[in-house]
């Protein structure tokens, strides 16, 4: 049978929705962190079939069938474990790894290419405390980083000479040249990486496979990265992974930074969760890898226009991994600066406050669709509206995606289309008052000029003219006075029956919660207000 290796079927599960998969047959309904149904592989009538879209498996309690997404799709359509496996496949849009048994030639290859790395990582490392890495040393202190620190992470030097090619004499050509340290000229060979700060790239298992050399003397590029090689895929490698792995499991969550450097400095600053891509692409391969553990991920992007960019990219690639249980985020370090700068001038303190400022995916989405395009026109509407459809599309997870679909809907009646509440709201002006009132006010105010003092907000509103003769009222002062309670508060009255009209109008064009809680509100102050009025006109 064909084997696929463990990160072909894991990435399937990190793309793929569970309960989407198991809800083309099976109606579900959710219940607290479960989703449940009537059990695909016996007979019932209740619901005894969980699904957990967390843990990735699901479970009857009737039978006790158990399984996973694979096993799911291979027992309810009879298929083997290829068929099941190419049906999933094709549901997340993946193509088939070639399956690839490896030869003991192969494994042998192996060996010995991660032996030179790790023996060229302690050449380099030996080399940084030496008189030719003296400049590199003292570079690298200057950034922040602590002799442990240097150790940890393996950081070394590799000098202006070919020493790999020289030191590495007794081992074949083609497997020195097979790691990307040296390579092959017209003169025999030499070292890919000289004069360089070198930061060795670890595999998952904390393997040297790679290294990023970075620039001592100002030279561009600043960082150079092996060539992808047998071993070392620059696409499908995070740097720092192999430190951040505990922390992103424990902590539940993963911090994306730009930089190597920001991702190391983040590391021992607080936030041991955090890596970086390499180089500044970030694919979904990334994403898939740390999608592996939760899908709770913090990009921290620069705030200019590129961060913006790289942002929206990344919002792209992760929205086929969004599930319901997911919190994707975006955080902008601003000011030109990354957050390594941030850590060393203000601090973790600092760091933390923008962390915990990330816009939600959701919102990060809405911003960049508001400033994208121009929401005053219908046909900036008519693009924006394309552009939202088209992201949310990219969610597998359908329920989720139509949960956040209403959310948007809600957003654009609030926001995109607010004239037509400007419109309620110029309705709501509270109508004249009538002539008899006036009159009455008049004459009470006349006999009893100390109510004019203690309403005086009252009555200037109703724009009455006091001046004008008028007859006396026959009231006593306590009547007088509750006369004027009671119109004040059928006004009052009249502006809320007016609100309630607006909102009412409001729920029929937007059947929102808010509004409908709102409304309830405001129907209990009417009540309210209704109550009082005939208990004060009663008294009369
Ligand atoms: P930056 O240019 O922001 O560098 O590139 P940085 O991390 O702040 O570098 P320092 O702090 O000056 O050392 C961000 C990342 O992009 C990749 C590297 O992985 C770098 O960490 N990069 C950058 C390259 O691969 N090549 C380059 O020439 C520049
Ligand atoms: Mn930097």
């Amino acid at each position: 049978m064909a084997k696929y290796d463990n990160s072909f079927t894991d990435e399937l599960r990190a793309r793929l929705s569970l309960v989407d998969v198991i809800s083309r047959r099976v109606s579900l309904v959710k219940k607290g962190n479960n989703y449940w149904g009537c059990c695909p592989f016996h007979n019932e009538k209740t619901p005894s079939f969980s699904i957990s879209e967390e843990k990735g498996y699901y479970h009857c309690f009737g039978c006790g069938e158990h399984g996973d997404i694979i096993s799911f799709v291979m027992k309810t359509e009879n298929v083997d474990f290829k068929t099941a496996i190419k049906e999933l496949a094709d549901l997340a849009g993946l193509k088939l790894p070639e399956v690839k048994q490896k030869t003991s030639e192969q494994i042998e290859l192996e060996q010995t290419y991660i032996k030179i790395t790790d023996d060229a990582a302690k050449i380099y490392q030996d080399l940084l405390y030496t008189e030719s890495g003296k400049d590199a040393l003292d570079y690298i202190k200057k950034r922040g980083f602590s002799d442990e620190m240097i150790k940890k992470y393996r950081i070394g030097y590799a000098p202006k000479n070919n020493i790999i090619s020289s030191k590495f004499s007794d081992i074949k050509k083609e497997k020195l040249i097979s790691t990307g340290l040296v390579r092959e000229g017209d003169y025999g060979l030499y070292d890919f990486f000289r004069h360089k700060l070198m930061f060795p790239i670890f595999n998952a298992h904390n393997q040297i496979v790679a290294f990023s050399g970075r620039s001592l003397d100002g030279t561009e590029p600043k960082y150079i990265n092996t060539t992808d090689t047998e071993l070392f895929h620059k696409r499908q490698t995070i740097f720092g992974f192999n430190f951040a792995r505990e922390a992103i499991h424990q902590k539940n969550r993963s911090i994306i930074v730009e930089g190597q450097i920001d991702a190391i400095q983040m590391q021992n600053h607080g936030f041991p969760e955090t890596v970086a891509p390499l180089g500044t692409a970030l694919t979904e391969d990334h994403i898939a890898i740390l999608c592996k553990s939760n899908r709770n991920i913090i990009f921290c992007f620069d705030g200019d226009n590129a961060g913006k960019k790289a942002a929206t990219r990344a919002c792209n690639l992760v929205l086929p991994f969004l599930r319901d249980k997911s919190d994707v985020k975006f955080a902008f370090v601003t000011g030109g600066k990354d957050p390594d700068e941030i850590l060393k001038t203000s601090g973790e303190s600092a760091m933390k406050k923008i962390i915990d400022n990330a816009l939600s995916l959701i919102d990060f989405l809405w911003k960049i669709t508001n400033e994208n395009y121009s929401i005053s026109t219908p046909a900036g509407r008519s693009q924006a509206e394309k552009f939202l459809k088209e992201s949310l599309s990219k969610i597998t997870d359908k329920i989720f995606q139509n949960e956040i679909e209403q959310d948007f809907n809600s957003r654009k009646f609030n926001e995109w289309h607010n004239w037509k509440l400007k419109k309620y709201e110029q309705e709501i002006e509270v109508p004249d008052i009538d002539n008899n009132m006036i009159k009455n006010i008049q004459s009470i105010i006349q006999t009893y000029p100390e109510l004019a003092e203690k309403y005086v907000d009252f009555l200037t509103s109703l724009k009455i003219n006091f001046d004008e003769e008028v007859q006396k009222t026959n009231l006593s002062l306590k009547d007088a006075e509750n006369s004027i309670i009671s119109i004040q508060i059928k006004r009052n009255l009249d502006t809320l029956l007016l609100k309630q009209k607006e909102l009412t109008n409001k729920l029929l064009l937007n059947n929102d919660v808010s509004i409908k809680k709102e409304l309830d509100n405001l129907n209990l102050e009417i009540e309210k207000t209704k109550k009082y009025l005939e208990i004060l006109i009663n008294n009369d």
